[in-house]
């Protein structure tokens, strides 16, 4: 009797979000991206995606936070699923993704996603890619996605995509106020460039105040060097988020900067307990929608579960 072959089982990635804990945007370059000079930070609010072998390609979301991801071939890990396919012999696949990163939030939720995917299909294919190798498929899919494969703290240069590892201690606490509504990225960069004018922008370089704050693992010493060189033009498309950033400063954070492109707003606070202090207080005044407490630094994208039927 001949059996049909075994399908490799399912397996489950999770990735985390970034804040970029200082984002300075050089010029615009001729294929359209900015120079930058940034920090990313991966912290503890993630997605969980499940890969599994299917006739055809496939993408679902589920959980809270769900709503405007697209469901089709433009949804980035799709993008993923099929830049994988044209390097290696593999067949197609269904990514299940539970959404626990706030959605064109600022926070690389769909860059975590494909990094999750590419990460899925090297263990579900057995490709052995190494770290490097997946570094550089994410960076054919989107700025912030290598990062979220080695996440932790590390320098972007070039687009974002070129990464190199920051030493840094402790943890860090966060609460990030979640936006209303999404921001396109696209439309911030461009907004960025409306404001600036005519103005001469330099080639961006990592403050190296900030470095030694990272090594000190005083999230006080870490507070006044968090910078965003996209939070005025965020602002000036969504002027509430001035509103929230004075809310959660007045309510005791140490720091606040809005995340990437925004709207989320990442507040840096002293340890757990006053990351508690100030979800309630920010919920209570009715400033905010919704509140998440995270830490960071933490891992990228790492297998959690690979199911065995
Ligand atoms: O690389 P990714 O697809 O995530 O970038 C999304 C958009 O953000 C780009 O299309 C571009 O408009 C903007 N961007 C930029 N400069 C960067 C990164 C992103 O202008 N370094």
């Amino acid at each position: 009797m001949t059996s049909a072959p075994l399908l490799p089982a399912p397996v489950t990635v999770r990735v985390p979000a970034k804040v970029n804990l200082e984002l300075l945007v050089g010029p615009r370059r001729e294929d359209g991206y900015h120079h930058l000079a940034t920090v990313f930070h991966a912290v503890s609010l993630y997605d969980d995606v499940t890969v599994s072998v299917a006739d055809r390609y496939g993408v679902s979301v589920s959980g809270p936070l769900s709503t405007g991801v697209p469901l089709d071939g433009e949804n980035i890990v799709m993008k993923a699923a099929r830049l994988v396919e044209s390097r290696f012999d593999v067949e197609p696949v269904q990514v299940d993704i539970r959404k626990g990163i706030p959605v064109a939030g600022g926070m690389a939720g769909g860059s975590a996603d494909a990094a999750a995917t590419l990460v899925g299909m090297d263990h579900l294919y057995d490709l052995g890619l190494d770290r490097e190798e997946l570094e550089e498929l994410g960076a054919e899919l989107g700025s912030d996605v290598p990062f979220l494969v080695s996440g932790g703290t590390a320098i972007g240069s070039g687009r974002g995509e070129l990464l190199a590892p920051v030493l840094a201690r402790g943890t860090y606490h966060w609460v990030f106020a979640l936006g209303e509504e999404g921001l396109s990225t696209p439309a911030v960069y461009a907004e960025c460039d409306r404001l600036r004018g005519d103005e001469d922008v330099p080639e961006p370089s990592a403050n190296p105040a900030l470095m030694a704050a990272l090594r000190s693992g005083d999230p006080h010493e870490l507070a006044p060097q968090l910078a965003n060189d996209l939070q005025d033009a965020a602002i000036s498309l969504r002027p509430a988020l001035g509103e929230v950033l004075s809310a959660g400063m007045e309510f005791g954070a140490l720091g606040g900067i809005v995340s990437g492109s925004g709207p989320t707003i990442a507040f840096l606070v002293e340890d757990n307990e006053s990351g508690i202090d100030l979800a309630v207080a920010l919920t209570a005044s009715g400033a905010v929608r919704d509140v998440r407490r995270a830490s960071g630094p933490v891992h990228g994208a790492h297998l959690i579960q690979r199911r065995v039927d």
